[in-house]
């Protein structure tokens, strides 16, 4: 029996002003992901944590990727999968980008490592379909690949690896509930040419900065005029932890993914300690309880724990 077992990181999706672009893999928090080959067709998929997500395969994100590869090619063979996600559902901290990345690249292990990293985005996106309603790849792209990673296209997919500076990252989920589908459809439609041109400086030098370890350059750039100014009011204390952790001698940073979570970028452990500090304490004073988590740029994305090719 063919068995693989899988860490998956968190990431954080757009960096600011890469919405639905940019993301990086983190190394905190992260899923485990344990998958056996089986040798008839089902997909059984059981959770050992706390988050109630549906085991049903085609309402699972691991699973309707499982089930789309598992068609693609035909198989007569089947999967299980025991998930025990530490990286909550909402997070803003690509949960479903985890379970969807983990499947497909356990199962391309598992069948021989037969697909591409690209064959692997491409079934991963289902599992993002089937949570937010879109394909996008900037959770799962920096999953796949590590580091930080550019989505240049979906269709057909084209993913520029960029460089993993070596920063920390200090990041804060607040436990109040922000859904990716609600935080997309609350965004204009159309923007200003000038807001447009505002957002494309940022990202071009966003994307030099790290490619050139230009941290000042980095720090500028994580500017965003469209997204944040409409999603920032869906967090609470928004304004005033970026405020505090620019003090704090962050680099800059902005909302996770479709958010409620927080991250900010700093050059060293100890400042982002400070800021990661200050978060927390900013939802302590109202009674939010949350969760921050401080580690480096993952530069590798998912690890394999353990593969056994034989029981
Ligand atoms: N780019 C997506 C968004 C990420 O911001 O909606 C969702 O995890």
């Amino acid at each position: 029996m063919k068995k693989i077992k899988l860490k998956i990181p968190a990431t954080v999706a757009n960096m600011v002003c890469g919405f639905d672009i940019l993301g990086m893999a983190i190394h905190e928090p992260y899923d485990e992901m344990e998958i056996t080959l089986l040798e008839t067709p089902e997909i059984i998929i059981k959770h050992k944590d706390q988050f109630k997500l549906p085991e049903e395969p085609s309402k699972n994100v691991a699973g309707i990727v499982l089930l789309k590869i598992q068609e693609h090619l035909n198989l007569t063979q089947g999967f299980e999968v025991v998930i025990h996600k530490h990286i909550k559902p909402g997070s803003g901290l690509g949960s479903s980008a985890a379970s969807a990345a983990g499947a497909a690249l356990g199962a391309s292990i598992l069948l021989g490592n037969i697909f591409s990293k690209d064959e692997i985005i491409h079934f991963a996106m289902f599992g993002e379909e089937l949570a937010s309603g879109v394909r996008h790849a900037d959770n799962i792209a920096p999953c796949i690949y590590g580091g930080i990673t550019l989505v240049k296209s979906t269709n057909p997919i084209d993913i520029i690896p960029l460089n993993a500076p070596d920063l920390f990252v200090a990041a804060v989920h607040p436990q109040v509930e922000v859904k990716t589908s609600d935080s997309r459809q609350i965004l204009k439609k159309n923007i200003s040419l000038k807001s447009a041109i505002e957002q494309w400086g940022n990202i071009a030098g966003l994307v030099a900065g790290i490619q050139k370890n230009d941290f000042p350059l980095i720090g500028r750039s994580l500017n965003d005029v469209i997204i944040e100014p409409i999603r920032s009011i869906l967090i609470p204390k928004f304004d005033e932890i970026k405020m505090t952790s620019l003090q704090l001698g962050a680099l800059g940073g902005g909302i996770s993914g479709s958010g409620p979570s927080i991250f900010m970028l700093a050059e060293e452990k100890e400042t982002a300690e400070k800021i990661a500090f200050q978060m927390k304490s900013v939802y302590d004073e109202i009674n939010i309880e949350s969760f921050v988590y401080v580690s480096k740029i993952n530069p590798g994305g998912i690890e394999i724990i353990e593969e056994s090719k034989q029981h």
